[in-house]
């Protein structure tokens, strides 16, 4: 049974968000609607989801002792990561010792932390099909596995890295050394290692919501969404659409390949699978093969568009899930989502047209309130609905091309 308090009382159920960009905001939203009391962490000021939790915290969340003394001092029920970077073998540690609850658990933030956690945990323990890849700290080490079979195409990343930042393709010998330089230049924190992958020349991708919840019986089921098709722009995401179309083996795969490394993403320091919440599976698809990239133990930014698909959003979902609430998966209607980019580096930014955004059909909009753009930061959502998924994803780039940032 679920027991929820009052906020602000000493009966309240308290969520701490590690990380309040605009998929924390929207989660915090959704424990707000269930009077959740929330605490939004982040490392600067007025982050989106700050604006609407009912704490703001600003600490660097990869400290392990600053980290630490928040939770000792807010004692939040649940801890919920929503970004990579954080002191996650500390948040293994309050876990062990039942000072808090990590979601999904506090080795899967461990494992997601870097690329190679996961993918050695897919392709190693799980016997999963990804790209070939190898592990590599210098230049010549990266040279050598090129040349020991991972070969060309391939694509170098740092091993910690989001949203494309340090990745680029590798077509031949001589962007050996251009890749390596700004992987180096590109990664979140100063240690030199990356990842190099073959390529895969897949069909299309999809991001397959997966979610942990618990069911009538208290046992934990596995649901799937509907699944979400993205183009990536140099490693960023740039539109998604949902339903994607997809040959049923393909989605038979797809959804093992999720089943099985949500359940082990799942498993909690006493070896239970007790884990709860919501994962953006990452997937190639070519004709009925399908390849393992990665997986976020949490919401996904291509699942964005499930704000205006699903009966209940990703975030909704996941904040239910956490809680021990059943869910919904089913998709209302078919839509689309394109991305609203800063297009100027500039604080406290306005945003023109919004109504002309507004006045395509079916559309909606989020603007998440960054207080600092740059070009190319992610600054919005268009969003569309329509029985046909192609009209939804042009009146989502039509509204989002109507919106125009600007300095103020
Ligand atoms: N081995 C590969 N073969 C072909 N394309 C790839 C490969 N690896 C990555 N890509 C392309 O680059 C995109 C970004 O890669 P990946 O998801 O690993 O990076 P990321 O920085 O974690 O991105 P994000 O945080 O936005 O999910 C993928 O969605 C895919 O389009
Ligand atoms: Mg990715």
């Amino acid at each position: 049974m679920t027991t929820l308090g009052t906020p602000l009382s000493p009966s309240a159920t308290k969520v701490m968000l590690l990380g309040a960009g605009e998929l924390g905001k929207e989660v915090l939203i959704a424990l707000q609607r269930l009077g959740v009391e929330t605490i939004a962490v982040d490392r600067y000021d007025h982050a989106p989801g700050q604006q609407v939790a009912h704490h703001a915290r600003t600490i660097t969340m990869s400290d392990p002792t600053l980290l630490r003394a928040l939770i000792e001092a807010d004692k939040p029920d649940l801890v919920v990561p929503e970004i990579e970077a954080i002191a996650t073998p500390m948040l293994e540690v309050l876990e062990a010792t039942g000072v808090v609850r990590v979601i999904p658990t506090a080795r899967a933030a461990r494992l997601t932390m870097d690329r190679e956690g996961i993918r050695r945990l897919a392709a190693e323990t799980l016997g999963l099909p990804t790209s070939p890849y190898k592990f590599c700290d210098t230049l010549a080490e990266l040279q050598a596995a090129i040349d020991a079979g991972i070969g060309y195409p391939c694509i170098v990343k740092p091993v910690m890295s989001s949203s494309g930042k340090g990745q680029s393709k590798i077509d031949g010998p001589a962007d050996v050394q251009k890749a390596w330089d700004y992987a180096m230049a590109g990664g979140r924190v100063a240690h030199g290692r990356i990842i190099v992958e073959g390529f895969i020349d897949f069909d299309y991708e999809i991001t397959l919501l997966t979610v942990r919840a618990k069911g009538a019986d208290g046992r934990i089921d596995t649901h799937f969404c509907e699944p979400i098709g993205h183009v990536q722009v140099s490693g960023d995401y740039v539109e998604s659409w949902q339903p994607h179309p997809m040959h049923p083996a393909a989605l038979e795969k797809a959804r093992q390949i999720a089943k099985a490394v949500t359940d082990d993403l799942g498993i909690g320091l006493d070896g239970q699978y007790t884990g709860l919440g919501l994962f953006g599976v990452e997937l190639f698809v070519k004709g009925d093969q399908v390849w393992f990239s990665e997986v976020s133990p949490r919401p996904h930014d291509t699942g964005m568009v499930t704000m205006t698909t699903q009966w209940q959003n990703e975030f909704e979902l996941h904040a239910r899930a956490i809680l021990g609430l059943p869910v919904n998966t089913g998709l209302r209607s078919p839509g689309a989502s394109a991305v609203i980019y800063g297009g100027v580096d500039a604080a406290g930014i306005v945003f023109d047209g919004v109504d002309e955004a507004l006045r395509v059909p079916n559309t909606d909009i989020r603007l998440f309130g960054k207080p600092e753009s740059f070009v190319k930061r992610r600054m919005g959502v268009a969003l569309a609905f329509d029985a046909d998924v192609e009209v939804a994803r042009a009146n989502a780039k039509l509204a989002a091309s109507k919106v125009r940032p600007r300095a103020a």
